[in-house]
């Protein structure tokens, strides 16, 4: 097969790195790439949204297949464009997608169809979302409803800091025209359950957990995920058996209901409460960075498994899965998420013992420089969390760069 994987970031390095132990897979391409995925797949100048360039390129150079990475493509239609000119595509449709794209949409169904989450209420009106509000214990939830690049959820402690972040998301229209969603606050460790779904078929992946703080001890502000690991030894088979039946399996079936069935991956952010499971939010992608740790410790064929979903084909029954874990650390650019500069030199790449994933990286002449917030993502790997850790704490040690930081305590929730 002649593939094309669309995105650039460490998700899709990590998507490419599975789909070149295929046996089936004879030529990559990836759209745009960085500097990591060009040792693997050739990378092709395309942006991620551009959806009539992607299908023409599809189109000429034969592509069997087509996996994409990001929302942002599947927010744009790419799956649905494909489809029209009859190109094999891994990914969910526009109107699929909108069980990310919006909360309320989401939110809206897991009520319909009895899928545990935080109770809410939806708002356009700033005066009727600040009332309910201050009727209401702290801290709030707010959630702006739409794509927001993981800055549209607030965490209030005060009525002040949830006024003006009220103000800003209905008044102000910091992310553009929307409402808000005003969530009940759940407590409990938080975990991602990835599943390949087609249809009613659900198939799911080895647990991970995120960190979404930047700095050590969860301190610090929100960014896109500073590390990673696999397994998760907090969840047990029961509690993975109940989010499958009752969160993952329930939400597939929800969505043939609806018309628009899944094709592609289901990700469902949960924490598990005092009160059982229950869904934080849905992606309708991999995760970042748990993709990341995940794809590394399956076994099964993940070109069989694009190609079943893309066909409508039935799933293979199991996917296997190594018994190893993984533990990944993000090395980002100083200043983030905030300003950072870009364009610093990264040598040590070559001594590296695991697997060393891009994420934001450009090649420079015969140099590897920083081009993003997050730049590197480090996988260790072990028999156990602790050696998988100490394995990717000394690949960092082996990378240089003077622009770069990284949390030192990735499973601490584990360790
Ligand atoms: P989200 O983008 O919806 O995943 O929210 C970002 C983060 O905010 C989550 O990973 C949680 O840590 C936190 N969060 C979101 N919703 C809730 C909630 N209802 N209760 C407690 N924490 C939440
Ligand atoms: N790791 C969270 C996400 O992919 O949105």
């Amino acid at each position: 097969m002649k593939v094309l994987v669309i995105g650039g970031g460490g998700r899709c390095h990590a998507i490419v790195d599975a789909l070149s132990r295929s046996s089936k897979v004879e030529k990559i391409f990836c759209a745009p790439g960085n500097a990591g995925i060009a040792a693997q797949a050739e990378c092709v100048p395309i942006r991620d949204t551009d959806v009539e360039a992607l299908r023409l390129f599809a189109l000429a150079n034969s592509i069997d297949l087509t996996v994409v990475g990001p929302e942002s493509s599947l927010a744009a239609g790419v799956v649905d464009a494909f489809r029209a000119s009859g190109l094999r595509i891994f990914g969910h449709t526009q109107s699929a997608t909108r069980i990310e794209s919006s909360k309320e949409f989401a939110k809206d169904l897991m009520r319909r169809y009895d899928i545990p989450t935080a109770g809410y209420r939806a708002f356009s009106d700033y005066d009727e979302a600040r009332t309910y509000v201050a009727s209401r214990p702290l801290p709030a939830v707010l959630k702006y409803d739409g794509l927001a690049a993981g800055k549209g959820v607030v965490i209030a402690e005060t009525y002040e800091d949830a006024d003006a972040a009220l103000r800003d998301m209905l008044l102000d229209d910091r992310f553009g025209r929307g409402r808000v969603v005003v969530e009940d606050f759940l407590t409990g460790p938080e975990f991602s359950l990835m599943c390949f779904v087609s249809g009613r078929e659900v198939r799911p992946m080895v647990l991970a957990q995120d960190h979404k703080r930047a700095y050590d001890g969860d301190k610090g502000p929100n960014t896109g995920g500073m590390g990673a690991y696999s397994p998760l030894p907090f969840i047990t088979a029961e509690d993975e058996t109940y989010a499958m039946r009752e969160v993952m399996q329930r939400t597939a079936d929800a969505m043939v209901e609806e018309g628009c069935p899944l094709t592609g991956v289901l990700y469902g952010g949960l924490m598990k409460t005092p009160d059982g499971v229950k869904v934080i939010e849905f992606n309708a992608r991999f995760g970042d960075p748990e993709t990341e740790v995940v794809l590394p410790r399956l076994k099964s064929d993940i070109a069989d498994i694009f190609a079943a979903v893309a066909d409508g084909a039935p799933l293979p029954s199991e996917m296997e899965w190594h018994d190893f874990a993984t533990l990944g650390i993000v090395l980002a650019s100083k200043g983030y998420p905030g300003d950072y500069e870009k364009g610093c030199e990264i040598t040590g790449l070559d001594a590296c013992e695991g697997t060393v994933y891009h994420m934001g990286t450009r090649r420079d002449g015969d140099r590897t420089v920083t081009a993003g917030g997050r730049v590197l993502f480090v996988v260790g790997r072990g028999a156990t969390l602790a050696e998988a850790r100490a394995a990717a704490l000394r690949d960092v040690e082996r990378i240089g760069c003077d622009n770069l930081f990284h949390r030192t305590d990735i499973g601490h929730w584990a360790l």
